[in-house]
């Protein structure tokens, strides 16, 4: 296909808006024109989607046609005007729910073109950190212990909590990303607050042990059989936990450690298991398979992130930058696998 067309969708409904539009700016960027034609969908917090001339530093929807799918037909019409536009391939930044929850995904279906990346059921497990864990758990692979509370039922006790995962709890949304609603809990107050948080964002929360160990991420790109896992990388999170501002602020000292230090099985062993569980959830185009390893060589099963960030300090594109592949040349390539699937 000569110089196909990508819409590359950016903004959305999460929480995670803003990193979106970061990542978005910086894959613009690597778009190289005179390989592809871009048109720039920005998707507002309401959801309404708006064609875009450009990405500059302020987002203006002002006289931007609204987007239209025309389901079935592989197009987009442009209200009001009534242009068509008939994009090869969909590339969505988009984080979090709507986005990369399995929606524009059934909606790129819907529609018969292709996206980047997983499809509808994949990009909907893996957003949801409670269906991933059952399905890994169900296939012996090692994950947090966990209790789930649900909105409305009665609030856990802290004591009972604790004798069962530890005195140090992680409550967390099920279906959220960038540590929103995220918290660390060691008393009973705490618990309560941090209940509170995680609903605002989801009917679900998860309730894990909280783990003492180093946060290791590989990046895994490709269709599976042919998909390949870069070396691991480490965060080094500053404060206490790697929170929405210890990855996203710039005052962050959080740091990054590309390949990660550690022996060879070790290595070996964490690409592995992120390649079975890529297979395993049927992701395809790319993830970011998320552990945390123990001093002894344990290894935790964290999350998949089916579309990771590409900020600027985002781990996915480092990690392969580090095994050689530039971040024009992985655009590309990701392109091209969604073209190929
Ligand atoms: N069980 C846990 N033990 C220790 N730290 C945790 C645990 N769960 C989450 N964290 C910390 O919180 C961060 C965000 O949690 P995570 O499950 O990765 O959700 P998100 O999808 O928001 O990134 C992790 O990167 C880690 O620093
Ligand atoms: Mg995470």
């Amino acid at each position: 296909m000569q110089r196909p067309t990508v819409l590359l969708l950016f903004g959305g409904e999460s929480s995670e808006h803003e990193v979106s539009i970061s990542s978005a700016r910086n894959v613009y960027a690597a778009l190289d024109d005179t390989k592809f034609d871009v048109v720039l969908c920005f998707i507002d917090k309401q959801g309404k989607w708006h064609l875009l001339t450009d990405l500059g530093m302020t987002i203006s929807t002002h006289d931007a046609p609204q987007l239209v799918p025309a389901l079935g037909s592989a197009c987009f019409m442009t209200v009001p005007a009534s242009h068509m536009i008939k994009p090869d391939v969909i590339l969505p930044v988009l984080h979090g729910k709507n986005g990369e929850d399995g929606s524009v995904q059934g909606l790129a279906q819907l529609l018969h073109i292709p996206i980047v990346g997983c499809d509808m059921t994949a990009s909907a497990i893996c957003m949801d950190k409670l269906a991933t864990k059952q399905i890994l758990a169900a296939n012996d692979i090692l994950i947090v212990d966990f209790e789930v509370h649900r909105q409305g039922e009665p609030k856990p006790d802290f004591a009972v909590l604790s004798a069962k995962l530890g005195n140090s709890l992680f409550v967390k949304p099920a279906r959220a990303g960038s540590s929103v609603g995220v918290s660390k809990v060691t008393s009973e107050t705490e618990l309560d607050r941090a209940l509170n948080i995680a609903h605002q964002h989801d009917t679900v929360v998860l309730i894990e042990r909280g783990i003492m160990g180093r946060e290791i991420e590989v990046a895994v790109l490709g269709n599976p059989p042919k998909h390949q896992a870069s070396r691991p990388g480490e965060i080094m999170a500053d404060g206490e936990f790697y929170s929405y501002d210890s990855k996203y602020s710039s005052t962050s000292g959080s740091t990054v450690t590309i390949p990660a230090e550690m022996n060879d099985e070790t290595e070996q062993r964490i690409r592995d298991l992120a390649l079975r569980v890529y297979a395993l959830l049927g992701c395809k185009g790319l993830a970011r398979v998320d552990f945390f390893l123990l001093d002894d060589g344990t290894v935790y099963l964290n999350e998949v992130n089916t579309i990771p960030g590409f900020t600027n300090i985002s781990m996915y594109p480092k990690l392969w930058r580090q095994a050689g592949l530039g971040y024009p040349e992985l655009i590309e390539r990701l392109i091209s696998d969604a073209l190929d699937a």
